[in-house]
């Protein structure tokens, strides 16, 4: 595989973005082709076979366009179908859930971690497992949050909707006396600045707050690096944009979330 090529990188929908925001800072060079599958989000409510298929679909169509390897910035996707994809396809393919899960077990100090997700990766147990390869000490409690998603596509990410269903959703994790919080979910750290401010209430002034996208970014990194992998050009790399419904809105939200402006998206059919 060349180093020139992209790295392929791939969501449900939007959310992706938020690791794509990451990799531009830790890779400023490396050009990056992201495909959102905005006709069949969400995932995170539907079952695994099905995630498995629709990943299988987004992988497939990035390794036909050339990319080097594939990050999968979903985390119900990397919860249930990382192994098939890497049976399926012949190149490196990094997740999401072990970096946070990494993460999470450095910073927290009482070993008690919560993890908000969809309700897909809760029921996969796919954060225990990860947390339990970093540490025997740590226990995970997750909690299911499914309306944040669609709060976040709506850019509702501030006032009192988003907050009274944060403040839900954290008060079953009160009584797990946790001190650091997952958000175990492509789409959550749209709705970060609630979300702490709820779990300094809940849990705290010191509860900590992990966002899984700068640590897979750290990952990809030095992935790259390791394995020659890494683009050598000097100037700064280009983002392109697939999405398989709806590229007006796409494009506009995706332009006020990287900060950076970008080309109306290419509509693929999977
Ligand atoms: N991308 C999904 C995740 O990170 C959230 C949106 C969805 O449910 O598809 O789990």
């Amino acid at each position: 595989m060349k180093f020139t090529a992209p790295i392929g990188v791939f969501d449900s929908g939007l959310g992706g973005l938020t690791v794509v925001r990451a990799l531009r800072r830790a890779l400023p060079n490396e050009d990056i082709l992201y495909l959102g599958d905005t006709a069949r989000v969400p995932y995170g409510t539907k079952g695994p076979a099905t995630v498995t298929r629709y990943a299988i679909a987004c992988a497939g169509h990035l390794v036909k366009r050339g990319v080097k390897a594939i990050v999968i910035a979903c985390n119900t996707v990397s919860a249930v179908a990382p192994e098939r994809l890497r049976v399926e396809f012949d190149l490196p393919i990094l997740g999401v859930i072990e970096p946070g899960a990494r993460e999470a077990t450095k910073v927290t100090r009482s070993g008690r971690i919560g993890v908000l997700a969809t309700t897909a990766t809760i029921a996969s147990g796919a954060y225990t497992r990860a947390v339990t390869r970093f540490s025997t000490r740590v226990e995970v409690f997750g909690q299911a949050a499914p309306l944040l998603v669609p709060l976040a596509e709506e850019g509702w990410t501030e006032g009192d909707v988003p907050r009274l269903a944060v403040r839900r959703y954290l008060a079953p994790l009160h009584d797990a006396h946790i001190d650091t919080l997952v958000l175990g979910c492509t789409h959550y750290p749209l709705l970060r600045a609630v979300i702490e401010e709820e779990a300094r209430k809940s849990f705290g002034n010191d509860a900590r707050v992990v966002d899984s996208a700068e640590a897979t970014a750290e990952d990809v990194h030095s992935f790259l690096n390791e394995r020659g992998l890494a683009q050598q050009k000097t100037q700064n790399g280009r983002v392109d944009l697939l999405v398989t419904d709806l590229p007006a809105t796409f494009a506009t939200m995706a332009e006020r979330f990287l900060g950076e402006r970008v080309e109306e998206p290419e509509v693929v059919d999977l």
